[in-house]
């Protein structure tokens, strides 16, 4: 090959091999363009070894440049490799550090979880402890153990939600709880009289729901057995809780009222929070919001149970908790509570 042709393969090779070179921009790839140029099978190198056919004179000037040319791309091809190596730094790091962090969506308990520890707490200030029982129940302790037999007109009072489930030794069908009061049985089943219990749970019924009605719904139990307590003494307990929820400026009323197994029964109201009494739709126009059964516990449930009827007495009472936060907070729709509308849940 003579020196002219291949000074002419060495310029054309330099210009191709930049130009391959910018249009490179990734690591591999760069690599790969270093063998096809520069390595030991590589066109530079191919071009060196025809050098030998040449004179001494060619050799060392043609030599010389193509040395010149294999530095020229050497020093390309290292700054190139910087120039990506940091073109990626930059990419990864490209954050402003001076922007505020996101913020984290903090969980919280639910309005009626809330209400339901703070009832508890006040019971639990005054003496009582915390059970929990079942919400699918034996009709046994939902109603006839509670005095309210199969065909007992009070049973309309719960409308029930029958669970489909016939046991083998013929006990008593099973439903969903309609109240927490077969805790009232269970309990005094299996302890001796003082008892002085609270019980928080769910509670079902088969009814339409309106402003003050759910389906599901929870209740808070209470239960005071032992000797020679009195109806003042429910009075008392309720009243005393009334002042810790409410404050001292609530009006309290107290009415009779009819549950099969407590005698005589009791209903408590609280003076409406949305029109202060005048009646309204939250109250139905009576200016009262009734929060809870109660009474003295029926002598037929305590003998039902086992207890002498002539030695102890005692109280019970079932509240509800959505119908009190409801008067506290000045909440007009007991259904915002499971609509999961988080505006609703996040301003408790
Ligand atoms: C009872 O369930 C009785 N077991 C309460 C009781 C216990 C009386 C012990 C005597 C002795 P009542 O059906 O009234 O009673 O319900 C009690 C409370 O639960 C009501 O005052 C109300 O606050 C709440 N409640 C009842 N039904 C609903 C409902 N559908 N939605 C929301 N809360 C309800």
């Amino acid at each position: 090959m003579s020196v002219d042709n291949i000074l002419n393969r060495l310029s054309e090779l330099k210009v191709r091999a930049l130009q391959s070179l910018n249009g490179i921009d990734d690591i591999e790839a760069l690599d790969s363009w270093r063998v096809d140029y520069l390595g030991r099978r590589g066109e530079l190198t191919q071009i060196l070894r025809g050098l030998s056919d040449l004179d001494n004179d060619d050799r060392r000037h043609v030599g010389s440049l193509a040395n010149n040319i294999k530095s020229e791309l050497e020093q390309s091809l290292s700054d190139h490799q910087q120039s990506l190596k940091d073109r990626e730094l930059a990419g990864r790091t490209q954050f402003d550090v001076t922007l505020p962090g996101r913020s984290i969506d903090m969980g919280r308990l639910h309005p009626t979880t809330q209400i339901v520890r703070e009832i508890c707490d006040a019971f639990v200030s005054m003496g009582f402890q915390i059970a929990e029982g079942p919400e699918v129940e034996w009709d046994r302790y939902n109603f006839e153990m509670l005095n309210i037999p199969k065909d007992h007109p009070a049973r309309d009072m719960w409308d029930t939600l029958w669970v489909d489930y016939k046991d083998n030794n013929g006990d008593t069908p099973m439903l969903l709880r309609t109240h927490t009061s077969p805790m009232q049985i269970r309990i005094m089943e299996d302890s001796e009289p003082p008892i002085r219990v609270i019980v928080p749970g769910k509670c079902y019924r088969y009814e339409a729901t309106d402003a003050t009605h759910e389906w599901h719904f929870y209740q808070v139990e209470g239960l005071a057995v032992g000797e020679g307590i009195t109806f003042a003494d429910m009075k008392g307990t309720l009243f005393e809780f009334a002042r810790i929820m409410f404050g001292s400026d609530r009006k309290v009323r107290f009415r009779v009222d009819y549950f099969p197994f407590v005698e005589p029964g009791a209903e408590m109201a609280i003076d409406c929070f949305v029109c202060k009494g005048s009646g309204c739709r939250v109250c139905k126009n009576s200016g009262w919001i009734e929060i809870m059964g109660a009474g003295m516990v029926n002598p037929k449930v305590l003998e039902g149970v086992g207890y002498d009827s002539s030695k102890y007495t005692g109280f019970a009472f079932g509240m509800g908790p959505e119908r009190i936060a409801m008067l506290k907070y000045g909440i007009d729709d007991i259904r915002l509570f499971y609509s999961n509308d988080m505006r609703f849940l996040r301003q408790f």
